[in-house]
C-alpha cells in the first residue's frame, strides 16, 4: 500500500523536511538545511530539486513538469530502471523502465553529523507484469553541499538478471552552447542519432546540435563547465561503466510538450551515470549490485 501524507508527516517528524501534495497528488518531501534546499517525490524515488545555499540550482527542473501519477517528471534525477531506454526485445514495454512512475516508499530519514539530511526509499513492487524477478531495489540519497546517490539492487530470485539503468539527471547550466562536458575524451560511444553507430570520443563535448549518446566503458569522473555561470559541476561515480549524454535541442524540445518554453533545451543538459548498451550487469542469483553517484561544485 502506498504511504499517505500522515504517514510520511510521522516519519519526518523532528526533522528539517516537510510534507506537500502536489496539485495533481504527488507526495513531495521538501528538504531546507543550512548546506541545501532540496525536494524528492515519493513517486520514483525523484530528487527534484537541489540547491546547495549561495549557489544557482544545480539541477534543472522543467516549468512545464507534470507531478502527476504514473507519470515521469522532466527534469530532477528519473531513476531508469530496471533497463535503460527501449525495452531490449519488448517495443511496448515503457521506455527507461517502470521504476521512475512506480509507487516507492519512505524507509528512514536521519540528520547526519555534519548537517547531511539522509532519506532512504525503496521501490514497492519490483515484480510487476514487465518484470517477473525478485529484485528489491533501495536509494539513499544524502542532501548537503554534495549530493551522494546510491541505488542498490538485490537480486534475491534463483535465476540471474541482466540489468541497465541510469540515474537520468538533468543539469541546470545557463546556456548549452557555452559549455563543455570532460572525462569523456577517448571513449568509445553509441551515437543514437546515428543508426547507433559507434564512434571515438575526441577531447570534450560541445554542443551545437542535437546530442543522445551512451558513452561505454567509461568509469571515471566527469565535469561540466559552465563558464557564464563561473562554475563546474563534478560527477563522481562508482559502479557506473556508462555515461550518457543527452540534450534535445530545439525541435524536440518543441515536439516534447513538458520542456518548457521552445529555447528551454538551452538551460539544461543530461549527463546520466549507469550501466548501459555492452555495460548491462549480469547480475548473479543472491547478488548485489550498487551504483553510487556524487554532485559536487567547484
Ligand atoms: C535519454 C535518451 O537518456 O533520455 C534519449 O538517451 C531520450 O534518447 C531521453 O530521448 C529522454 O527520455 P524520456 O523517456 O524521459 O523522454
Amino acid at each position: 500500500m502506498p504511504q499517505t501524507k500522515q504517514m510520511l508527516q510521522q516519519c519526518v517528524a523532528d526533522t528539517p523536511i516537510q510534507i506537500r501534495e502536489s496539485e495533481h497528488g504527488l507526495l513531495i518531501l521538501d528538504i531546507n538545511t543550512e548546506l541545501c534546499s532540496a525536494s524528492m517525490a515519493l513517486q520514483g524515488a525523484h530528487v527534484m530539486t537541489w540547491q546547495p545555499k549561495g549557489e544557482a540550482p544545480v539541477l534543472w527542473l522543467s516549468p512545464d513538469a507534470k507531478l502527476e501519477k504514473g507519470k515521469s517528471i522532466r527534469g530532477g534525477i528519473p531513476i531508469c530502471w530496471p533497463w535503460f531506454g527501449e525495452h531490449a526485445t519488448e517495443s511496448t514495454f515503457a521506455a527507461h523502465g517502470f521504476a521512475r512512475t512506480a509507487d516507492w516508499e519512505l524507509v528512514s530519514t536521519s540528520e547526519l553529523a555534519g548537517g547531511g539530511i539522509e532519506v532512504v526509499m525503496r521501490l514497492l513492487d519490483t515484480q510487476t507484469e514487465q518484470w517477473k524477478y525478485d529484485t528489491p531495489v533501495v536509494i539513499k540519497v544524502i542532501f548537503g553541499r554534495t549530493l551522494n546517490i546510491e541505488l542498490t539492487t538485490t537480486n534475491q530470485s534463483n535465476a540471474s538478471i541482466q540489468l541497465s539503468e541510469a540515474l537520468h539527471t538533468y543539469f541546470n547550466v545557463q546556456d548549452v552552447r557555452q559549455i563543455k562536458v570532460q572525462g569523456l575524451d577517448s571513449c568509445e560511444y553509441v551515437d543514437k542519432l546515428e543508426a547507433y553507430q559507434r564512434k571515438t570520443q575526441q577531447g570534450a563535448v560541445f554542443f551545437k546540435q542535437e546530442v543522445d549518446r551512451i558513452y561505454i566503458n567509461q568509469s571515471s569522473n566527469v565535469v561540466i563547465q559552465d563558464k557564464v555561470l563561473n562554475r563546474s559541476i563534478h560527477i563522481n561515480k562508482q559502479g557506473s561503466q556508462s555515461s550518457i549524454v543527452w540534450n534535445p535541442w530545439l525541435d524536440k524540445c518543441k515536439a516534447m510538450g513538458d520542456l518548457g518554453a521552445d529555447d528551454a533545451y538551452l538551460n539544461m543538459v543530461c549527463v546520466e551515470s549507469g550501466n548501459a548498451a555492452d555495460n548491462t550487469v549480469t547480475l548473479e542469483a543472491g547478488g548485489t549490485h550498487r551504483l553510487s553517484v556524487s554532485y559536487h561544485l567547484a
